[in-house]
């Protein structure tokens, strides 16, 4: 096995990979396509990778559908998505960026695909680009334009791209009638960061939710959009708090029993000089389903229920009130889940999990919830070698004393860090334990006591 390579999230055999595309349930068969070179493990001549599975957990790795076409200047086909559209013919968007006046920041444009044969092989339009950057006329200049999402709504198929306007980041919204003819229509949104990538919108009930990816942690906004296509903004929130080095650059797809689905990046960038880890580079995030809690128009974020079939050695402890001190979980490896559910109510601890631990500790690392200082962190400076790489700590503020209850899902995949708290704060993040042997998970508290009401945990099969 390679050293670092999770064995339940998705990896190309081989190569660098970034975004999730083009994500789509098609005829029994969720696809996953992603932004791939194919030449090495560094980004570069990015094509799209592909891959399907009947169940969100196993995935088999299916040829390279998209290749940049050089005869016609183009170096990469950057992100996008895929649709049905009205005659059951599948169709990509993407962004074609070459080289000169076809440059990322100035010259991308939006190109179409589509396949004869079920999402297998695909034949660029012969009318590309399909969006030129003139749509948006003489007044406005868009820098950085791309990353196609498209849906439908009624009789008219709407897109959303991403981009900056002015130095502000942003997402603007175009339509058209058959896929082919865009027009368009305004700024969706606006932000204060430099620049928005990867933007995705969709409906969850009434309301209309827009995911970006501004560099940093990914957010988004929850919001109404009526017949006028305006997005009014009402709610915001992080759906990772990993920032760029982290989860990045998700987009999120319908699965056909209703349940909307999001895949992230979790970017092997930080891991420096590692000569260890050579070959690969990139990992999509376990899917997570994203719903909306009325009572606050915030997002809910939980795994889906499918990747409860990897688990195996099931481990519980009964309710236990943890004091000051390491206390070792029989449960160990690089492969784990554990779901555990403290009791908070009146509680100024401070606890955590010591993870990817060797067994006299020299590496280790741990996630901490500081409940009186409204804080959790995940501190890899005793686990990574990818020294002064990357922040040793990954922090997100969450203020624990409003809840009387903390539900800690944890999952743990050989260089990955990925949680879920109070299904509403996900924290990810990569870290790159050397030693075989760095397998020990112990629970720690830091002062007073806590309250466990109850903890399972498993370890995970392989995929
Ligand atoms: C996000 C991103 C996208 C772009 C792609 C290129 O990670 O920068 O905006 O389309 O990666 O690989």
């Amino acid at each position: 096995m390679t050293l670092g390579k999770p064995i339940y999230h998705f990896t190309p055999p081989a190569n660098w990979m970034n975004d999730p595309n083009g994500l789509v349930y098609h005829e029994g068969q969720y696809h996953l396509f992603y932004q791939y070179n194919p030449h090495g493990d560094q980004w570069g001549t990015i094509h799209w990778g592909h891959a399907v599975s009947t169940d969100l957990v196993h995935w088999q790795p299916l040829p390279v559908a998209l290749a940049p076409s050089t005869e016609l200047g183009e170096v990469h086909c950057y992100s996008g998505c895929a649709v049905i559209d009205d005659q059951g013919v599948p169709t990509l968007f993407y962004t074609s960026v070459g080289e000169g006046e076809r440059n990322a920041e100035t010259g991308a444009e939006q190109w179409m695909a589509t396949s004869p044969d079920g999402l297998l092989t695909w034949v660029k339009f012969e009318a590309n680009p399909v969006l030129t950057s003139d749509i948006h006329g003489k007044d406005l200049t868009v820098r950085d334009w791309r990353d196609p999402y498209v849906w439908k709504e009624g009789d008219c198929w709407l897109m959303v791209l991403g981009g900056s306007v002015e130095g502000k980041g942003c997402a603007l919204l175009y339509e058209s009638a058959n896929l082919q003819e865009w027009t368009f229509l305004h700024l969706l949104h606006t932000g204060e960061e430099n620049l928005w990538e990867c933007p995705n919108a969709f409906r969850l009930q009434d309301k209309m939710v827009l995911i970006y990816s501004p560099s940093d942690k990914v957010k988004y906004l929850v919001g109404s959009m009526g017949d006028d296509l305006r997005f009014m903004k009402e709610q915001e929130g992080f759906v990772d708090h990993g920032g760029w080095e982290g989860y990045y650059a998700p987009q999120s797809m319908l699965a056909p029993d209703g349940r909307r689905i999001l895949w992230g990046w979790l970017p092997d960038n930080a891991r420096g000089e590692m000569t260890e880890i050579q070959g690969w580079s990139g990992v999509q995030s376990i899917p997570r389903t994203v719903e909306l809690r009325p009572d606050t128009n915030t997002l809910r974020f939980q795994p889906v229920a499918e990747l409860q079939g990897l688990r195996e050695n099931p481990y519980e402890l009964p309710k236990t009130v943890w004091t000051q001190g390491h206390h070792k979980l029989e449960t160990k490896g690089k492969a784990v889940e554990i779901i555990a559910e403290f009791e908070l109510a009146g509680s100024e601890a401070s606890f955590g999990f010591e993870v990817f631990r060797s067994p006299e500790g020299e590496e280790q690392t741990t996630l901490k919830f500081d409940v009186a200082g409204g804080r959790i962190v995940l501190d890899r400076s005793r686990s990574s070698q990818a020294a002064g790489v990357h922040a040793w700590e990954l922090t997100a503020l969450y203020d624990m004393q409003q809840h009387k209850q903390l539900r800690v899902h944890l999952f743990i995949d050989h260089s990955i860090v990925e949680v879920f708290v109070n299904e509403e704060l996900c924290l990810t993040g990569r870290v790159y334990p050397l030693r075989e042997d760095s397998e020990g998970i112990r629970l720690f508290v830091q002062g007073p006591s806590v309250a466990m009401s109850s903890l399972s945990a498993w370890n995970l099969r392989g995929i």
